[in-house]
């Protein structure tokens, strides 16, 4: 949410600005704008995607080798030319670019207003910008101590890079519940909020930790905390390639993420799964697998697509492992009081590791004693440092909004998860152990299959391009797959969708059915098969349009259905990992035959930080 770029070396500033701004566009795209340090500050900016800042820009000198950069998603104030970043101060000192929420705003603006300040725009950032230049000015400190002392007047939340007017050499970083990365280079640094715009530069990178702050200059890093002790910066090297946040040919980031879940889901098993030796091996829980046998308990948080991956965590864990498990949105748990215990596990998931109602739940779950597990995409985001132990998904950085090699990877996690649980408990017998090991190997090639058939699911997805509503049903395991394919049609073409569990659309959605509306059904072989079957014909009687994912062969809801879309035979608590394929294919090919930004959804952003 939000993107920030810097750069400080010999380099010119503008392009590697550019470029990074718009390998950040996924984390907002309202407004967007650079400040380039010459001989003075110069601030280009205005409302629109980083391609109508490189028009605005347009024959000004851009030079400079000193520079920062954002992307925005509107929190504070409309997007507009004057609510985009960076942000000056009155008096010209300081410029800021800043993601996050200053939540003390208001008051601080008022206080600011009273000795004298005015504001060009509604930004909480613009006060920051005053508040650090007021304590510059009148304490007659230096840039750095002038940032640090205002930091500690905020209440909220910050990435943030500074150039003070005096203090030309120098950027000034910070951080607090917003991330923010330093790659090193040779003579030069780069900053941005997350590492995708460094690689191409440099693999050494830092994370900044809450409370950091990162005094920048060409040869040098100081970093401390915000009450001024020293700290020693720990480098890492990424393990991330420049092929793997490019489109590789493909049209939008989106297909090629969903194509993409052949390979992903092989990373996310990688030594976990042995066909060999018949095991699953979590090396990142193993610690705390203890704690999971023995649990009473299992509270999964998170968000949107992550949320509906733990709601088919949910009957894994119950299935396999009979432990009682409750999926909360990690909005809600945060702010309703919720009853934890020392002994409850709580499973925490995020794709970008930096959802900020994701990270409070769980600090309030820690401070309540329980025992925290990530599931996290993004290395070294803020989510599994804040957690007790943790499994990636490694499904590779997803850079399209809507969110699909994620879900595959975070539902096969929580797969493995609830296998190797219910294992160990006794839960889950030897035999289907087994055989699930060997058909989580197998899904790879399953997925192929469907990808396959994507020329016909593009075909089919012209038939409903012109709907308004949709509705999607599913029963067990597959209800949340129903869920996600309604999520992945609105957020992207802007068709209202809902997810029911199939047997409640008697309980009101059917009301809504006639000619018009096409009613999307996984429909596929298991233990609710017969009374799915059931469900279409109360849709059908309505003259809804069916359209159904089967298993191979089905004759019986194929002679039912408008249109079927096969997909291979599999273990029924697998059947979540194919059957989204095909809802996410639909969905993506309504949304480029209505002609939507597929990567950059109106109002969204990739990565939630503000609550
Ligand atoms: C939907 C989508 C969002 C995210 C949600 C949580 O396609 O991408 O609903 O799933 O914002 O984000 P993470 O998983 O990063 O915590």
């Amino acid at each position: 949410m939000c993107g920030i770029v810097g750069y400080i070396g010999n380099k010119q500033a503008y392009p590697i600005l550019i470029n990074g701004l718009k390998r950040l566009e996924y984390r907002g795209y309202d407004s967007a704008g650079v400040a380039l340090r010459t001989n003075q500050t110069k601030v280009f900016k205005c409302k629109g995607k980083v391609q109508d800042l490189e028009n605005h820009v347009k024959g000004n000198d851009v030079s400079g080798t000193i520079g920062i950069g954002h992307t925005r998603w509107a929190t504070h104030g409309e997007p507009n030319d004057e609510n985009a970043h960076p942000h000056s101060s009155m008096n010209n000192k300081f410029v800021i670019i800043h993601n996050g929420i200053i939540e003390n705003y208001s008051l601080l603006k008022e206080k600011l207003t009273k000795r004298g300040y005015t504001f060009q725009s509604d930004t909480d950032t613009e006060v920051l910008a005053n508040l650090i230049e007021y304590i510059y000015l009148k304490g007659e400190v230096s840039a750095e101590i002038a940032v640090r002392l205002a930091l500690t007047k905020v209440v909220g939340a910050y990435g943030l890079v500074v150039i003070c007017e005096d203090e030309p050499d120098k950027l000034i970083a910070a951080r607090k519940g917003s991330p923010l990365v330093v790659g090193v280079g040779n003579g030069e640094y780069f900053l941005a909020s997350d590492a995708t715009p460094i690689i191409e530069y440099t693999n050494s990178v830092i994370y900044l930790n809450d409370n950091d702050v990162a005094i920048i200059s060409r040869d040098e890093l100081v970093l401390k905390t915000i009450q001024n002790d020293k700290l020693t910066p720990h480098i890492q090297q990424l393990d991330l390639d420049i092929e793997q946040i490019e489109k590789g040919g493909y049209d939008h980031f989106m297909l090629k993420e969903i194509f993409e879940q052949t390979s992903s889901i092989h990373d996310t098993i990688r030594g976990r799964i042995s066909t060999t030796n018949k095991e699953v091996f979590l090396g990142g829980i193993n610690d705390v697998i203890p704690q999971l046998v023995n649990a009473r308990r299992i509270l999964i948080i998170g968000c949107g697509t992550s949320w509906h991956a733990g709601m088919v965590g949910e009957y894994l864990f119950e299935e396999f492992a009979r432990i009682p498990v409750e999926v909360e949105y990690a909005s809600e748990f945060r702010y309703r009081n919720p009853v934890i215990f020392k002994d409850d596990i709580v499973l925490a998931i995020s794709q970008s590791g930096e959802t900020a109602d994701t990270l409070a739940a769980i600090k309030l779950a820690k401070e309540a004693g329980a025992t925290v597990i990530g599931i996290c995409n993004v290395v070294g985001s803020s989510i599994p440092r804040e957690t007790h132990a943790g499994v990636y998904t490694h499904a590779g950085p997803e850079i399209g909004v809507a969110s699909t090699k994620a879900f595959t990877a975070q539902v096969t996690v929580l797969t493995m998860m609830a296998m190797l649980v219910g294992y160990r408990k006794g839960t889950l017998a030897k035999d289907l152990y087994e055989e699930l090991i060997a058909e989580i190997a197998n899904l790879p090639k399953k997925i192929m299959r469907i990808l396959d058939k994507a020329d016909d699911i593009k075909e089919l997805s012209k038939k409903y391009m012109n709907s308004t509503n949709a509705l999607y049903l599913g029963r067990g395991f597959l209800f949340p797959v129903a869920l996600e394919g309604a999520l992945k049609l609105k957020e992207i073409s802007y068709i209202h969708a809902e997810g029911y569990p199939a047997a409640e659309m008697k309980h009101g959605p059917i009301a809504l059915i006639d000619e018009q509306m096409p009613v999307f059904v996984v429909a596929t072989k298991d233990k609710s098969y017969d009374k799915i079957v059931s469900n279409i014909q109360e849709v059908k009687a309505r003259k809804g349009h069916v359209i159904a994912i089967v298993t191979e062969g089905d004759t019986v809801i194929s002679k039912m259905a408008n249109h079927v879309i096969e997909i291979p035979e599999t273990l029924e608590a697998l059947a979540p990992l194919l059957t989204v394929i095909p809802f996410q294919l639909l969905s993506y090919y309504i949304a480029v035959y209505r002609e939507c930004n597929v990567d950059q959804p109106r109002n969204l952003a990739k990565s939630v930080t503000v609550e």
